[in-house]
Order: structure tokens, then sequence, then C-alpha cells
């Protein structure tokens, strides 16, 4: 097996806003809660047992948000790797308010905002939040509002970096008017490139891409099909190949794959030192863009 050497900085670093360096594979904590991003996790010491995993293998940023759960993902964050090893950077989200499992209801006004931000450093135990991205931009709330007050908070200290998830080209713009934004975290994999001109745009633009659902590939997974060719060619599983291709995709690339398992994350991490060759990216691309026209 080529890819069974788990170790997040052979995907190579960036810098967060120039200045925050972060292997790029990191890690979405999203999956260590209940049913329905729900509640407590149903094996909650496994849980912990991944979260403390995650820096052993190199990985140097979470990602999170104080509607995981709600609450549930933040605490045990804090619960398992608090005092946090040096280096390791925490991204969390607000605006998504939570009224049952699987239910998300966007809050963007501006004292939910403040309110949630002073949660998050509560339960993540800091004093500054590394990264700090609005979950999405509430359409009952004027976007200048939203980033005003993102803006305010930032220069109060409350966080370091500003990133958007859930956003085009033209969002990015209007919130970079107010304030600087690193990152963008949007849903991308094999299977689902409608953000494509994102990409390219955060590609020239030098801001970190951190695609969510990593790991999906769809029917392009299927047995006998492009993924799972190029996974028995290579060695590794389809999993492996899907976060190779998106490592490839862009410098700028940075795939946070989320689990409740230490197996799992043990394989994800090991999609770092899997490179994909030029005939492999072609086919996974061709293959690719052809299922999302069809
Ligand atoms: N900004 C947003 O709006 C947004 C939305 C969704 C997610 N996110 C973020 O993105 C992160 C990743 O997104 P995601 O969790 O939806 O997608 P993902 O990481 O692509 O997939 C996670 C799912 O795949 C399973 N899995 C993970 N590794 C596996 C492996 N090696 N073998 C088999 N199954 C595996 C997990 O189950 P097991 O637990 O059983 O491994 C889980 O059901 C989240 O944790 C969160 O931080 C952001």
């Amino acid at each position: 097996m080529a890819q069974n050497i788990a170790d997040a900085q052979a995907a190579g670093t960036l810098r967060l806003g120039g200045d925050l360096p972060v292997h790029r594979l990191g890690f979405g904590a999203m999956r260590v809660t209940g049913k329905g991003i729900w509640g407590p996790p149903q094996d909650r010491e496994e849980c912990l047992r991944v979260l403390r995993r995650v820096p052993e293998l190199g990985v140097n940023l979470i990602d999170t948000a104080d509607s995981y759960g709600p609450h549930v993902s933040e605490e045990l964050i804090a619960e398992a790797l608090y005092p946090y090893p040096e280096g390791l950077v925490i991204a969390t989200k607000a605006g998504l308010e939570r009224p049952g499992p699987d239910e998300w209801t966007p809050n963007g006004r501006p004292e939910h905002l403040r309110r949630a931000i002073d949660g998050s450093l509560r339960r993540l135990r800091v004093e500054r939040i590394d990264l700090y991205q609005l979950h999405r931009i509430d359409p009952q709330v004027p976007a200048d509002e939203q980033f005003g007050m993102l803006a305010e908070l930032q220069r109060e200290g409350k966080f370091r970096h500003f990133g958007l998830s859930e956003v085009g080209v033209d969002e990015i713009q209007a919130a970079r008017r107010v304030l600087p934004v690193v990152s963008v975290q949007n849903r991308y994999n094999l299977a689902d490139r409608e953000w494509e001109p994102v990409v390219d745009f955060c590609d020239a633009e030098g801001i970190a891409f951190i695609p969510w659902f990593p790991l999906a590939a769809g029917p392009l997974a299927r047995e006998g099909g492009p993924v799972d060719r190029i996974a028995r060619r290579l060695g590794a599983t389809p999993g492996q190949v899907a976060l190779a291709w998106l490592l490839r995709r862009s410098p700028m690339m940075l795939p946070i794959p989320g689990t409740s398992r230490v197996k799992h994350l043990e394989e994800n991490v090991a999609a770092a030192g899997l490179s994909l060759d030029d005939d492999a990216m072609r086919e996974l691309d061709e293959a690719s863009r052809g299922a999302g026209e069809s």
C-alpha cells in the first residue's frame, strides 16, 4: 500500500492571511456530534481519540462551528486538546442557529454575531479565534451590517482572520470592501464543481479555498468507475483519490475531511502523501466535468 503513512505535512503548507501557516490537509470537526449534527456523538470516547490523534498526524487546522451540536464540537475540541499544541489553528464559524436535528437557520444579526463569538471564545478556551468564518450571509439582514459587526469584532481583537462560507465571487468582493477575507469554505468535490469560478478566483487572489464534503465522488467512485480504477492502480482508496485530486487542483486548496473514527482519520490524512500523475488528473477532470453536466 502506497498510502499507509499519514502525515498532513506532505500536503504542503499555505499561509492563511499571509501569516498563519497551516498544512493543506485539515480536519473537519462536524462529525464528532450526534445524528443530524445534534447533541453528543454516539461514541464519545472514540471522538476524543480522533481529536487527540489529529495533531499527532501533522494536521494543524481544525474546522468547527458554534452550530455543530450545537456547541458539542467546540466543547469536545477543548476537552481533547486544551492546552492546545503549539501551532494548532482552530477555525470556527457563526451565523447559523439550530432549532433541531438537521435544521439550520441563518442569523446574521449583529447582536447575534457578537454573542456567538463570545460563546465560541469561552467554549474553545481561547482569548482570540485564529480564523472566524461567517457560516452563511443571512439574506434577511443587510450584508454590510454583518460584515461591519465582524470588522468591529476583529478590531476588538476577538479574532485574527476572517473567512466566508457558501459564497460567490460578488459576495467575496462585497465583504472585502469591509474587512480582509482570507478563506472561503464552499461545497466542492469531484461530484460537485458548481463553485469552480470561486476556486479560480481564490487561487488568483491567494485566498484559501476550503472545500467541504471533500470525500464525495458520487457515481465516479462506483466499482470500475474512474476513481475506483485510479485508486486500484495507486493502491489507494477512492476517498484518498478524491482528496489527492483536490490537493492538486489548486495550491490554495485546503480540504477538511471529517470523521468520528480514528481509522478513517488516518486513512484520510494519508492522502496528503498521494500524488496523482497528469494522466490521472486529466481522467478525473474529464469524468467529473461530464458527471456535472449529466
Ligand atoms: N461551511 C459549511 O457550510 C459546511 C457544511 C458541511 C460541512 N462543513 C465542514 O466540512 C467538514 C467536512 O464535511 P463533511 O463531513 O460533510 O464531508 P466529508 O468529510 O467529505 O465526509 C464525512 C463523512 O464521510 C465518512 N468518512 C470519513 N472518512 C471516511 C473514510 N476514510 N472511510 C469511510 N467513510 C469516511 C464520515 O463518517 P465516519 O464518521 O463514520 O467516518 C462522514 O459520514 C465538516 O466536518 C465541517 O467542518 C462545512
